[in-house]
């Protein structure tokens, strides 16, 4: 494992570098490494929001515009803002041929700083983007400012399995399995291992949710996909 993460100043220009490089390709990453099975959490996550027909949304992280696709399905006389610093990610995005495109709203902007007034926003999601920002606590206030009150957060992203033994073999597979997967779509590529990485600091289920809580949301819903290996949290604005 000689692999080096970035360190905290390097991290946004890596993470956003990284992700425009491998953009062509990461959909076809996420089909082979979850076996499709992200397409259905993401579902799974858009239906958590409860949204209306008409409401306005927030995906941020969006990448290449699956969460965003499925809110605008979700809300076919709402908006969807989608905001991504990655110009990559955001190409493949723009250039995809979903339903209602017209009420998609791509951004290029840091999740870090929303360009948004307070109080816009029925829903925020984030897909596995919570684990990529600088400054986690301070992207969930800037989530919890956007939210009108009653609003609610969706995050998808990995977590951690609690039986130990399963827990190593679900490690084996992302750090030795995932990596290679990723260089036969894109040989010598270090973002494949980025991704596990980023993960050994990433807070657990129980941990999120409490920093959740502690930026001042004020119920947090936790469900757990294949043991915890992937998990969504659903928090509410008061
Ligand atoms: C793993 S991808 C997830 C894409 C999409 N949400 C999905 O679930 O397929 C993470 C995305 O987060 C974006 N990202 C990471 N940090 C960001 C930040 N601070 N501001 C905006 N986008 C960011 C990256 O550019 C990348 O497109």
């Amino acid at each position: 494992m000689s692999y080096q993460l970035p360190d905290d100043a390097e991290k946004a220009r890596y993470v956003e570098q990284k992700f425009t490089e491998i953009a062509p390709k990461y959909d076809l990453f996420n089909d082979i490494i979850t076996g499709g099975m992200h397409r259905y959490w993401k579902r799974f996550m858009v239906r958590q929001t409860g949204i209306s027909s008409d409401a306005v949304c927030l995906d941020l992280c969006c990448g290449t515009g699956d969460i965003t696709h499925c809110l605008g399905q979700a809300a076919p006389q709402g908006k969807v803002y989608a905001l991504d610093f990655s110009q990559g990610m955001l190409e493949v995005a723009r250039q995809r041929n979903f339903s209602g495109k017209e009420r998609l709203l791509f951004l290029r902007s840091d999740a870090n700083q929303l360009p948004f007034s307070s109080g816009k926003f029925d829903a925020v999601t984030i897909g596995y983007g919570l684990r990529n920002v600088s400054h986690l606590q301070n992207c969930l206030q800037e989530i919890l400012r956007v939210l009108v009150p009653g609003g609610v957060l969706v995050s998808l992203d990995v977590g951690k399995i609690r039986i130990p033994w399963l827990f190593e073999i679900s490690q084996f597979y992302f750090f030795h399995i995932v990596p290679r997967l990723g260089k036969l779509l894109y040989p010598g590529q270090d973002m494949f291992d980025y991704l596990p990485h980023s993960s050994i600091d990433y807070p657990d289920q129980e941990r999120l949710k409490r920093i959740m809580l502690s930026v001042g949301f004020k119920q947090v819903d936790v469900f757990d996909f294949f043991l915890g290996a992937s998990t969504i949290h659903v928090a509410y604005k008061a």
